[in-house]
């Protein structure tokens, strides 16, 4: 399925090439070595068999496709705590309200080494699926933690070192769906017209098998890029609705793919959540900018649709850079990607089918989101800068790339403290050929964060009113996130969620310290 030897040569010329600066320092990381039993006095409301494995699944008609897989098994608690996604490789979507307690018993059924990251959770250091705590084939890891999010969209998915990209690409990720009282008091549709839709696209052979990078170092430079649109796993995705109003969860999980999501019939989106959750209140956009790793809610009202009546979400045509394939020839991306970053294409259809009468109308007011205060940063006179750079030929976060406990003086945050955050993808002059645009979608692990300003933005495609925890940045781009370093110690990571950037060394520790300020 995919061509691990190739990858890692690719992946290792990256690494290797570059001269780390700044003080630095090793991190023993605490609570180190995997977690293989269970703690005796942790009574989970949620416990899950969780194995990742291969698996054949029909994707396109005729042979079915090699991937990877999460599957599952509810040992304890309710139904719908686990839902299988029918001929999907997805892994099921897993269900858990605020405050329960969760214990998802990991194991590694596949070829390779891999450990579990729940994205956009906040979970303690031990828990987060950092790459030190990788297990190799036949061994569990488990976690236990409570749900102290808020209700929203958040998924898992692997995170070794190195091999993100490959087996988030081979099918390895799911959602993980968070409720709460709040949530359920603003009234959005529940139950069958909930709908999640996962958005990646994939590559085939002529016997329908993954293709991964061809391995051209321009192709890792730039991230993987598939031809086909899968939504849920499936190509050609349509979706059979009633005249009525729908809660549509998007989740980008692709490695490099950013969609410009609009309405093909040119009516604005409606969208009541973000990563963290739900927005205070509704706000509407002609057009969204989703990059991978970023979760988007949708509010979808079919009520004034005829029954017969088709729509499409698209994704709209933008310029992605120069290394997105707009200014570069296809010759140069190594590949024949015939579906460049920024081409415009359709991701779904809808389709109504039936007649239903509307009990719902869209809420004013959707949730209490208390806003951090830029004064009350520790550093609100200087900001923590991040620069988004490429040297020597790899894509880097202030000219550094990952080292698996290594963390810098200036990647050193206090426990209960908020700060400011900047991260500034200057774009153009440092590369070869004279410039290598790119957008980096950024992440940062453990934290919902909040939006202090964004600058240099040529367009209206982002919601930053609410909790995120990944944010795109266009080239020319720089914005200031507020982030507070609640509740754990320990080292975590930040990195640019383009999948193959991140496995190239485009990612970084951060460490919360637990120490009194020296007087
Ligand atoms: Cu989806 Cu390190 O993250
Ligand atoms: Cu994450
Ligand atoms: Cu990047």
């Amino acid at each position: 399925m995919i061509n691990r030897r190739q990858f890692l040569t690719i992946t290792g010329a990256g690494a290797s090439a570059l001269v780390t600066g700044g003080i630095t320092s090793l991190v023993e990381a605490a609570g180190a070595g995997a977690t293989t039993k269970s703690t005796a006095n942790f009574n989970p409301d949620l416990d899950i068999a969780l194995k990742a494995t291969s698996a054949e699944i029909p994707i396109l008609p005729g042979n079915p496709t090699s991937v990877w897989s999460y599957r599952a098994q509810l040992l304890k608690g309710g139904p719908a705590s686990l839902m299988h996604l029918e001929r999907s490789y997805l892994g099921p979507i897993i269900r858990a309200h605020t405050g329960q307690k969760v214990r998802i018993r990991f194991s590694n059924d596949v070829a390779d080494e891999t450990i579990v990251h729940w994205h956009g959770l906040h979970v303690p250091a031990d828990m987060d699926g950092h790459p030190r705590f990788v297990i190799p084939q036949g061994e569990s890891y488990i976690y236990e933690f409570e749900v102290r999010n808020r209700a929203g969209t958040y998924w898992y998915h692997p995170h070794p070192h190195g091999l993100t990209g490959p087996q988030v690409y081979g099918g390895l990720a799911g959602l993980f769906l968070v409720a709460d009282d709040e949530e359920k008091a603003a009234g959005l549709p529940t139950g069958k017209y909930d709908i999640p839709l996962v958005i990646q696209d994939r590559a085939f052979d002529n016997r329908n098998q993954l293709i991964y990078l061809s391995g051209h170092h321009m192709q890792q430079m730039t991230g993987f890029l598939g031809d086909w649109i899968l939504v849920n796993g499936q190509p050609d995705f349509s979706l059979a609705v009633a005249t009525r109003a729908y809660r549509l969860r998007l989740l980008n999980g692709s490695n490099s793919r950013i969609y410009k999501l609009a309405w093909q019939d040119g009516h604005p989106l409606t969208i009541v959540g973000t990563d963290g959750g739900l927005l205070e209140k509704p706000v509407q956009r002609r057009y969204v900018m989703l990059g991978p790793g970023e979760r988007l809610e949708v509010w979808a009202d079919f009520s004034q649709y005829p029954v017969g009546s088709e729509l499409t979400l698209a994704s709209l045509p933008f310029d992605a850079g120069a290394m997105g394939g707009g200014r570069m020839g296809r010759g140069m991306m190594g590949s024949g990607t015939v579906l460049p970053n920024g081409a415009g294409f359709s991701i779904l259809r809808v389709k109504v089918n039936r007649q239903e009468k509307e009990t719902h109308t869209l809420p004013h007011r959707l949730s209490t989101i208390s806003r951090y205060r830029h004064r009350d940063a520790v550093n609100r006179e200087y900001p923590r800068r991040f620069h988004l750079v490429m040297r020597h030929m790899a894509w880097t976060i202030n000219g550094r790339t990952f080292r698996m406990r290594e963390v810098a003086n200036d990647e050193k945050v206090r426990l209960n403290t908020l700060e400011v955050w900047e991260f500034i993808n200057e774009g153009g002059a440092m590369g070869m050929m004279g410039g290598m645009d790119m957008p980096h979608p950024m992440h940062l692990h453990g934290m919902q964060f909040q939006v202090l300003e964004r600058r240099g933005v040529k367009h209206e495609g982002y919601v930053d009113e609410g909790w995120k925890d990944t944010v795109l940045l266009m080239p020319g781009e720089r914005i200031r996130l507020l982030v507070r370093f609640g509740d754990y110690p320990g080292l975590f990571l930040y990195h640019c969620h383009n999948l193959e950037h991140e496995d190239m060394g485009m990612m970084r520790n951060y460490l919360i310290e637990n120490k009194v300020a020296s007087v």
